[in-house]
């Protein structure tokens, strides 16, 4: 598995790569929507497809990787499912989305807009937690583009941390 030091959010490959994915996103197939309905509730549901069509192929194939390995882990798929549902306040395209990357990387000023997207984490984990999810599904949320927090699986967290990296 690939080590925490290697999942660099900031490296012209994995920017360029996340740009593309962003730019040229296809939507969920029919069976990719029945897996989905399968393992989120009707709220939980109804917030995954609120998310523009980028997101949710990024959070469905970020919660397929982790299927893939431990299937019998719904909490891990749900936490995947919704880990960026915060992103959607700040309807940035794929050009916006890489500005306010780099501007958080440079520390300079962001505008609101830029603001909510660097702040999709906790956004999005405080809208979960109103929802009534708990545990790993609101610190995923929270912290993905953080540090592990206190209290969390170090494994957990590494296989969620990689498959976000990776898709
Ligand atoms: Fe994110
Ligand atoms: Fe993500």
């Amino acid at each position: 598995m690939q080590g925490a030091a290697q999942l660099n959010p900031l490296s012209p490959w994995h920017l360029a790569r996340r740009f593309l994915s962003v730019a040229f996103a296809a939507d969920l197939r029919a069976d990719e929507q029945m897996w989905v309905a399968h393992h989120l509730g009707p709220g939980s549901l109804r917030l995954f497809w609120l998310q523009p069509v980028p997101d949710r192929r990024h959070s469905h194939d970020v919660a397929r990787w982790v299927a893939d390995r431990l299937p019998e882990r719904t909490d891990l798929i749900v936490a995947a499912l919704l880990h960026d549902v915060g992103k959607r306040h700040s309807a940035l395209g794929a050009i916006g989305r890489t500005w306010a990357t780099l501007l958080r990387w440079v520390r300079l000023p962001e505008s609101a807009r830029f603001s909510r997207y660097t702040r999709h984490g906790p956004i999005g984990a405080e809208e979960l937690a109103a929802m009534g999810h708990s545990g790993i599904v609101v610190a995923f949320a929270a912290h993905h583009h953080e540090t592990r927090p206190d209290g969390v699986d170090p494994a957990d967290w590494m296989v969620l941390a990689e498959a976000d990296h990776r898709r």
